[in-house]
């Protein structure tokens, strides 16, 4: 028995027409009278559906979690929660992220449950269950689906996501056959669980350790291996003792341990796309954080782990070289080691009982996989409010770089010309995309790493600077500057770029600058401002997303989702 009165005492411990109500509907599922004597209610939200084979093995998983919370003395009720299939939905999976938060939220909030166990796993299932439960703010604990098993191709290890834009930029060049491209499929995804590179997915994964909210292994685990099931087991227990020590979201996702999430950001190579998720996951939770955080608390963590898209392996040799805990030992002195953690121990604990088991896939501060990693923040005035760059993921000579911006006004634009062989570009113009943002697309989706031209890629040159206010891939690679903030869309200067314009990267400086003076932006400024159109949707989550989602530099939630809701609701249904 906890020591403070449970939540769902309010609805199944009273002796009235009330209590008679919420618990004799609930029994219909097999509960028996005694087990309401105050033991505590764990909802379990689970995104799995069978759109989702990266958590498809989310229905068995919460088979053990349940195991777990009845050894523990709790009462498991399993919820659905939205899927959110990355490589399924459109537009894009992005524009739904905060849609499940809300459901998330609204289900904790509304239902007799003291603590909640989150099930995700793809991309933006992780940030979406993370954000809904922290507004709420009761205990909670997040376990993943785990990665997949090693993709395998003609005798090689190849890695989701990642071998697609090589695989598709060599048949473009035309060094790979179509039906060697076709054979591939089969071969990249062959078991269930997330992409098994340092995608978004094991990206957010990773971060869930770092910031103290899912059990030490939750990342690297794969989706197959039967530990991930004693993982659930134990998530299972851990969730039962944590609503008995009131332990909430907010006394674990601290300051602090946003500081560890963005170092071990760095040190593994994530994904881009963490910055967003982890800037609202903050601003639900009342965490100061700001984007030029991501640069300077990481600045000096060098990259540690040599996974693709940064390096050379993938999710499954990361498990068996150590995993999450191994790189928090590495990192040693620049981790926060008093952080807590939902283990019931503090993440310097964790670190104290790890080992690295392989150094070819996890280095070490003095002999590093790769100089400092993490993402750069520029401001210039083509981002005001900032864009980002992966180093780790970019060429270093174009690093610092002046070209001819070679302009697309939307996604549509860019797919009509950009095979065209009569197109005006060499090697050092810089592709510009617009139209891509929050609002614009909308929902901010991962065409940032567009396809070079075919003349380009043809001539055997691999990378060029891309600029635009999408998202990339966590997968994917390149030199390309993304979130550029404000969004086209919402009248930022990114939207007054013209063909033939010069733009300067410095990125050792962090600045990105259009070359063009300011006469000549306010007069382009008036004529953008002239020719707005009105929206194109009106109606629906569409309409009151595009009506209210904030930029990338304060994460893309909807304005009115910032902060916290509470726990309590006071009236009854009947
Ligand atoms: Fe689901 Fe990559 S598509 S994790």
């Amino acid at each position: 028995m906890a020591d403070k009165p449970l939540r769902s005492t309010k609805s199944y411990g009273k002796l009235d027409r009330d209590g008679f109500i919420h618990r004799s509907w609930i029994k219909a599922t097999g509960l028996p009278d005694h087990v309401f004597d105050g033991r505590p209610i764990i909802g379990i939200a689970n995104t799995w559906s069978e759109l989702v084979t990266c958590q498809i093995g989310l229905r068995d998983l919460a088979e053990f979690v349940k195991r777990g919370v009845w050894e523990a003395g709790g009462v498991p009720i399993e919820f659905p929660a939205m899927s959110l299939p990355e490589t399924q939905m459109r537009p894009t999976a992005m524009l739904f992220r905060n849609l499940l938060a809300m459901e998330v939220e609204e289900s904790i909030r509304a239902n007799p449950i003291d603590g909640v166990v989150l099930l995700g796993g793809c991309d933006k299932t992780t940030p979406g269950l993370l954000m809904g439960a922290a507004s709420v703010d009761i205990p909670a604990i997040f376990l993943s689906s785990g990665s997949m098993l090693n993709g395998k191709f003609q005798g090689r290890d190849i890695g989701s996501g990642t071998d697609v834009w090589r695989f598709s930029e060599a048949v473009r060049a035309g060094e790979m056959s179509l039906a060697d491209f076709m054979s591939a499929e089969a071969g990249m995804s062959r078991s269930a669980g997330v992409c098994n590179t340092m995608g978004t997915a094991s990206t957010m994964a990773s971060l869930t350790e770092a910031l103290g909210i899912s059990l030490p292994n939750n990342a690297a685990l794969p989706a197959v291996d039967s530990r991930r099931k004693v993982l659930a087991h134990l998530t299972g227990n851990r969730i039962v003792q944590l609503v008995k020590d009131d332990v909430k979201p907010s006394d674990i996702m601290t300051r602090e341990a946003f500081e560890n999430a963005i170092l071990l950001h760095a040190a593994i190579g994530g994904s881009t796309n963490a910055v967003v998720h982890l800037l609202a996951l903050a601003g639900r939770l009342g965490v100061p954080l700001s984007l030029r955080d991501f640069d300077e608390i990481a600045r000096d963590a060098p990259l540690l782990v040599d996974l693709m898209p940064s390096g050379r392996y993938l999710m499954e040799d990361f498990c068996y070289a150590g995993g999450v805990p191994a790189v928090m030992a590495e990192l040693g002195p620049l981790f926060r080691r008093g952080a807590l953690t939902v283990a019931g121990v503090t993440q310097g604990e964790i670190a104290a009982g790890a080992k690295v088991w392989n150094r070819d896939v996890i280095g070490t501060l003095e002999a590093p996989v790769g100089p400092s990693s993490g993402v750069w923040v520029l401001s210039g005035n083509l981002c005001p409010q900032g864009a980002i760059l992966k180093p780790s993921a970019a060429t270093p000579a174009l690093l610092t770089h002046r070209g001819r911006a070679v302009v697309f006004e939307d996604i549509e634009d860019y797919h009509a010309r950009i095979d065209d062989p009569d197109l005006e570009v060499d090697e050092t113009s810089i592709l510009v995309l617009k139209g891509c943002g929050p609002k614009g697309y909308p929902g901010m989706p991962e065409v940032g790493n567009m396809a070079l031209p075919p003349k380009i890629l043809k001539a055997g040159v691999t990378d060029m600077v891309r600029i635009s206010d999408a998202r990339m891939s966590g997968t994917a690679y390149g030199t390309v500057i993304l979130h550029v903030a404000p969004e086209a869309a919402a009248g930022g200067p990114l939207a007054l770029v013209r063909n033939g314009d010069e733009i300067a990267l410095d990125g050792p400086n962090r600045t990105l600058d259009l070359l063009v003076d300011d006469a000549e932006l306010a007069r382009r400024r008036a004529e953008w401002q002239a020719s707005r159109k009105p929206p194109a949707y009106d109606r629906g989550w569409y309409r009151l997303y595009i009506d209210t989602v904030l930029q990338a530099d304060r994460g893309v939630d909807l304005d009115f989702l910032v902060g916290k809701s509470s726990a309590e609701v006071t009236r009854e249904s009947h």
